[in-house]
């Protein structure tokens, strides 16, 4: 049996999991940073120096939650990106001394693959697993993408926005409710007690790709109307005007993946990211699988959002291929 350590560290989350070579996680730790909370957003030079703090107790965790010495590991993935710079640097950089001073290879990951292949996780031996090809429609904080897998080391971005991404414009609206960031979760739990009283307009593009620009401008100057009218229109239509932007940004989403479906014929699809807790989208998805007798796979909550498990998963694949990383390399951010 082999074991791989695996390091995330893109964003604002410093996370180490350990993965056997079943693909079984022995361990996933996640400090979150709440520093970020009242600025509204992450602030990068505040991220990179939490993970500079968190990331030795944290993978110490990890090593003492797997019950596993440092020296049976036979591998440390890590993600080497996209993210923000000083961030992945912190990763990046305890993943080379890690693997230099055990003398054990070194596995990059790109952190958007990795978000895929958490569908790969076996929590349990009974677990289904999708098959090739698949549709995945990736959809985080800063990306919005279909992907096409032909195989796990085979993907191909069919699709992808060309300018915001949809959990931007959730928790852009978010913001304008004055809801604490990241506003996803908040206009997911408002979202349930209202009704849909709003309709904004978007930008229709041709083909895969996604545009969310025209949606975030849509809800600003619909909001920015009914306030003229009554100054009090918000706080006293927050749960309707969350249902109103998640059902707009699920319609977006689903769209477009229904037209992937239908002109690719693909049977297995599945949603990945930060967005894939997205209750309404969870529940969407699966009603449009089974409209297209697709198999439908959903992320369970912690792998939704950045966890080093999900790297540790698209590390095994590397590793099982001997694709290891040089000690040159470094950090990238797109
Ligand atoms: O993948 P992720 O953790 O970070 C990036 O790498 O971007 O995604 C974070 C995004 C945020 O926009 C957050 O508001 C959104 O995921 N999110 C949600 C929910 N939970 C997190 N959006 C809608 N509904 C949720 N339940």
């Amino acid at each position: 049996m082999s074991y791989i350590l695996a390091i995330e560290s893109s964003c604002d989350d410093t996370s180490c999991a350990v993965i056997n070579s079943d693909f079984h996680v022995l361990s996933n730790v996640t400090a979150s940073q709440k520093v970020h909370q009242e600025y509204g957003g992450v602030v990068p030079e505040l991220a990179s120096r939490a993970h500079q703090s968190n990331i030795v107790p944290v993978v110490d965790k990890a090593l003492k939650d797997a019950k596993i010495n440092k020296q049976d590991l036979s591998a440390v993935a890590f993600t080497r990106g996209p993210g923000l710079l000083g961030s992945l640097l912190v990763g990046v950089c305890f993943a080379k001394s890690f693997a230099t001073a055990l003398n054990i290879p070194l596995i990059e990951v790109n952190h958007l693959e990795a978000h895929v292949l958490a569908h790969f996780i076996k929590d349990s031996p009974e677990q289904n697993i999708p098959s090739f090809p698949f549709l995945c429609l990736l959809v985080s904080g800063g990306n919005t993408q279909i992907i096409l897998l032909e195989g796990p080391r085979k993907m191909k971005t069919i699709g992808k926005t060309i300018d915001d991404a949809a959990g931007e414009t959730i928790d852009k609206a978010a913001k304008i409710l004055s809801l604490p960031y990241p506003g996803g979760p908040h206009i997911d739990r408002l979202a349930k007690e209202g009704n849909v009283s709003l309709k904004f307009s978007q930008s229709h593009i041709p083909g895969y790709d996604y545009s969310f620009s025209g949606l975030k401008t849509s809800i600003l100057y619909t909001l920015r109307d009914k306030l003229k009218s009554n100054p009090k229109y918000l706080e006293e239509n927050m749960a309707d005007i969350a249902a109103s932007v998640q059902k707009a940004v699920v319609d977006t989403l689903l769209a477009k993946f229904e037209k992937a479906i239908k002109d690719t014929g693909i049977k297995t699809i599945a949603v990945a990211g930060g967005v894939s807790a997205n209750s309404e989208l969870r529940e969407r998805l699966t009603l449009l699988g089974n409209k297209h007798c697709c198999r439908v796979f959903i992320p369970k909550f912690s792998y939704t959002t950045d966890n080093a498990a999900m790297v540790g998963c698209a590390g095994l694949f590397k590793y099982f291929n001997k694709e290891f990383a040089s000690l040159d390399l470094t950090a990238y951010t797109r």
